[in-house]
This record gives structure tokens, C-alpha cells and sequence, in this order.
């Protein structure tokens, strides 16, 4: 169970070429293009206004910040393991190296929520904005058609149309869905853009006071008139002021995933030493930038409380601009925008499963490549999987999954970045994570506090997917495992225990 890779080991798989390994295609612009591709979408497009409304008012760009400090310890961390690790597995695999198969499995079954979720999410809610664009044509799909039994329908056809069609692109070539990507890129970002060039002189700075909308249990706190449990018992946390702030955060934060995608395609990357931190940070950078802007645009079109419960606050705050003409436009980028997202997270997914699949923790389907060098059949079966997942699970509950799952893997790769430090402080570090051990602890610090923030039911099903990944690896994974059978018969230059 705590059989450990050989850095020098992996490297060494890594850098093998030819039949049954991945291309290498990907350049640095390409991979920033993978990482902004990834990030911006629902959380930036959707969640934004709900943010403001509920949780934070203006201040939603403090928001904004403050997940982007937590991602970047994280990143930070990630771009030290991609650079000095460039395989396809990402986080799994930098567990496999520091702390054993058992916790590198774990991960990797953890990856599913966040990066199939992350698509099923996604693509549930791409639907939304298809319908809308459809509405604009003189069509229209039933609204059985829309949403799951959960909700009031029968299945979110768009979303499992949309999944079916990305997936059948992934198993076409990876150079293939990174030009596409790329196209889906430019488009975003420029709507982005746009939205902030010509949103500015509509912002009406009365929009943006108050900055942070008051909290009265806050105050009352503040005067002595509750107790710090009672701020917590009676609901005041999170409904404006400062906590407001924080708990907007842990929603936001949903904006952000997708930069750790970039490390799951370090094995096709032509220069993974410089570009995986290329590729991490500075995806990371450009989208925090976008953000801050946006936000603040946003919440000064219009008033803060109009976004309660609104699904398209792009719209409603580009309806205050003189510009309606170009409404249309808007939902076709942020429908082009969605679609980049579900790409490399179902990218990512398949890279993960290839590499556990390689390591024999995983029946080998998942690591089969056909003539184009992509791992196919691990493509066609989480297209069934996220399908099932977009087709009839709520969003909502479907989102929290995907934070939780992904802050859990953060919180793994800050500690892999401290154990491997302690353990192997001579290895060839491409790229180090500054001030270590500060950066990881902090990470690990606010991944936590996100975690805390978010409701139970999430943690349930956390441990719920959890126990099964578990029984799943002694049943499978511990017998299959290839490190295992090496080192035991000796022919492994592993590390061992
Ligand atoms: N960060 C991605 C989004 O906002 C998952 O859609």
C-alpha cells in the first residue's frame, strides 16, 4: 500500500516516445490556452451574480482575490510537481511518488469529481444558455427536455448532446480539441473584454456603495449583543459584511478550477520543464485579472440585489448598456466559452484514468490507444458517466461536489510538495515553489477553510464516494498494481517503502 515511484523512474516512462505513449504537441501558448480554456465558464458567467446577491455585494472582486491567493499557493505547488514530474496523471501521480499507492489512488478517484463532475456540471448548465440562444431563433426545446426528474423534468438532453460530441473530438487527437480549444479561447476571453470596454461607462458608482453590504449579526457582534456562537447558530455568517466576503469566495472558487487541468496534459507538452509553470501560473494570472474587472463592471451596471436567483446575470447587466444588439453575440461566446471548459475537463479525466490505468491500478481498457494516439475507450466510457451525471443530477448539487473534490486534491499536492522536499531535497526541481514550507502550509490553510464552508451533504457524499474508491483498489488496484509486482519479484528500481 505504501509503495512509492521513482521520480527518476516516471521521468524516465515520461520520456519515452512512439507507439502506446501520448504526443507531444502542446507549446506553452498552447497550454495557457488549455488553462484559461479550462477556468473561465459557469463560474465566471453564472455564479458571479449569485455571489453579489447573496453573499457579498460589489465586494464579490475581494471575493475574487481571495480564491485566487488560495489557488495560487496551490498552483504554485502544482507547477513545482509538473515541472519536476511531467506525466499525464497530475496530482495522482505526484502521490504516487510521495506518499504511496494508497493515497496516490485516492486522489486519483478523487479526480473524478473534480474533472468528469467538473464537465457534467458544466454541461448542465451549457444547456441553459443553448436554450436561450434557441429562444432567440423562434425555437424552442420542452422544458422536459431541459432539466432532470430532480428538477421537474425528464433529462437534460443538450447536456448529454454536448458531452457525446466532445468526447467523440478528444478521440479524434489531442492537437485536434487543442486547436478547437484554442479558437473557443479567444472567443471567451474577447467577450470578456468586451463586456468590461464597453460596460465602463455605463458603471454607475452608487451600484458600487455600499462596497460590502452591512451584516447586522456582525455588528451586533461587534457591540457585544450576541455571542460568537450565535452568530454562527442564528444564520448571520455568510449574509454580507466580512464573513459574506469569505463564504462568496468559497463560491467563486468554482471559477477558478480548471488551472491544475494544464498538469494532467504535461505528457504532451513539447517542453513540460518550462511550460507546465508556464502553462499553471500564468493561466491563473491572466483569468484572475479578467475576473477583478469583470466583477466590478458587473456589480457597477447594475445593483447588486438584482442578480438574486438570476442564472444569466451577464445579460441583465449588459441590458444597462446601450448595446442590445450585441446580446446575442454574448450568448454565443459564453456558449462557446462552456464548451471549452467541458473539453479539457474531459481531457483530463481520460489522461488521469490512462495513467492509473498504465500503473495496472485500473483494468487496462483505460489505457488502450487507438491509431491517433488518444486514449479512446477511456473517452467513450466517461462519456457515458458524465452523461448520466449531466443528464439527470441537479447543478447544484452537482457544483458542490466538484469544490469539494478539488479542494481535497489541492490540500494532497501542498502536503506532496512538503513531504517531497523533506524527502528528496536533491532531486532536479525545474520549477520550486517559493518560500516552502510558508506557500503549502497556506495553501493547505485556506483549501481547509473552503472545504469547512461548504455543506454537509457534500462531505457526505465525499466519504460515500470515497469508501467505494477504497474497496474498489483492494478488490482491483492492490492486485493488479505493476509497482507492486515489480518491486516484489525485484526488478524495480522503485523506491519502496
Ligand atoms: N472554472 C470552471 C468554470 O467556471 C469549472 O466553469
Amino acid at each position: 500500500m505504501w509503495y512509492k515511484k521513482s521520480i527518476s523512474k516516471l521521468v524516465a516512462e515520461a520520456e519515452q516516445s512512439g507507439e502506446g505513449t501520448l504526443k507531444r504537441t502542446l507549446s506553452s501558448r498552447g497550454l495557457v490556452a488549455l488553462g484559461v480554456g479550462a477556468i473561465i465558464g459557469a463560474g465566471l458567467f453564472s455564479l458571479t451574480g449569485i455571489a453579489a446577491a447573496d453573499h457579498a455585494g460589489p465586494a464579490v472582486m475581494l471575493s475574487f482575490i481571495i480564491a485566487a491567493v488560495g489557488c495560487a499557493f496551490a498552483g504554485l505547488c502544482y507547477a513545482e510537481f509538473a515541472s519536476m514530474i511531467p506525466v499525464a496523471g497530475s496530482a495522482y501521480t505526484y502521490s504516487y511518488a510521495t506518499m504511496g499507492e494508497f493515497m496516490a489512488w485516492i486522489i486519483g478517484w478523487d479526480l473524478v469529481l473534480e474533472y468528469a463532475l467538473a464537465a457534467a456540471t458544466v454541461a448542465a448548465s451549457w444547456s441553459q444558455y443553448f436554450n436561450q440562444l434557441l429562444l432567440i431563433f423562434g425555437l424552442e426545446l420542452p422544458p422536459e427536455l431541459l432539466t432532470g426528474p430532480w428538477e421537474g423534468g425528464m433529462v437534460n438532453l443538450p447536456a448529454i448532446v454536448v458531452v457525446c460530441l466532445l468526447s467523440l473530438l478528444l478521440m479524434r487527437g489531442t492537437q485536434e480539441s487543442s486547436f478547437v480549444n484554442n479558437i473557443l479561447v479567444v472567443l471567451k476571453v474577447a467577450v470578456v473584454l468586451l463586456f468590461i470596454a464597453l460596460g465602463w461607462q455605463f458603471i454607475d458608482p452608487a451600484n458600487h456603495t455600499p462596497f460590502i453590504p452591512v451584516n447586522e449579526g456582525e455588528t451586533l457582534l461587534k457591540k457585544g449583543e450576541i455571542g460568537f456562537f450565535d452568530f454562527f447558530k442564528e444564520g448571520y455568517f455568510g449574509h454580507y459584511g466580512i464573513s459574506g466576503v469569505l463564504r462568496a469566495a468559497g463560491v467563486v472558487f468554482f471559477a477558478f478550477i480548471g488551472f491544475d487541468a494544464v498538469s494532467t496534459a504535461a505528457q504532451e507538452a513539447k517542453n513540460p520543464k518550462k511550460g507546465m509553470p508556464i502553462g499553471i501560473i500564468g493561466s491563473l494570472i491572466i483569468c484572475t485579472i479578467l475576473y477583478v474587472l469583470f466583477s466590478y463592471v458587473m456589480t457597477g451596471l447594475a445593483p447588486y440585489t438584482d442578480f438574486k436567483g438570476d442564472a444569466k446575470p451577464v445579460a441583465t447587466a449588459f441590458e444597462k448598456t446601450g448595446y442590445h444588439f450585441l446580446n446575442t453575440a454574448m450568448i454565443v461566446t459564453i456558449i462557446a466559452g462552456y464548451t471549452s471548459v467541458i473539453l479539457v475537463m474531459l481531457l483530463g479525466q481520460s489522461r488521469v484514468f490512462y495513467t492509473m490505468s498504465k500503473d495496472g491500478l485500473l483494468p487496462k481498457i483505460f489505457s488502450d490507444l487507438s491509431k491517433r494516439q488518444t486514449p479512446w475507450k477511456t473517452n467513450l466510457i466517461f462519456m457515458v458517466f458524465v452523461s448520466v451525471f449531466a443528464g439527470f443530477v441537479p447543478v447544484s448539487d452537482l457544483g458542490h461536489m466538484v469544490s469539494i473534490g478539488t479542494l481535497l486534491a489541492f490540500t494532497l499536492v501542498c502536503i506532496g510538495v512538503l513531504v517531497l522536499r523533506k524527502k528528496n531535497p536533491m532531486a532536479e526541481r525545474p520549477f520550486k515553489t517559493p518560500f516552502v514550507p510558508l506557500v503549502p502550509i497556506l495553501g493547505i490553510i485556506v483549501c481547509v477553510a473552503m472545504m469547512a464552508s461548504l455543506p454537509l451533504e457534500s462531505w457526505e457524499r465525499l466519504a460515500i464516494w470515497m469508501i467505494i474508491g477504497v474497496v474498489v483498489y483492494f478488490l482491483y488496484g492492490k492486485k493488479h498494481s505493476v509497482l507492486r509486482k515489480e518491486i516484489e519479484s525485484g526488478e524495480s528500481n522503485g523506491s519502496g517503502r
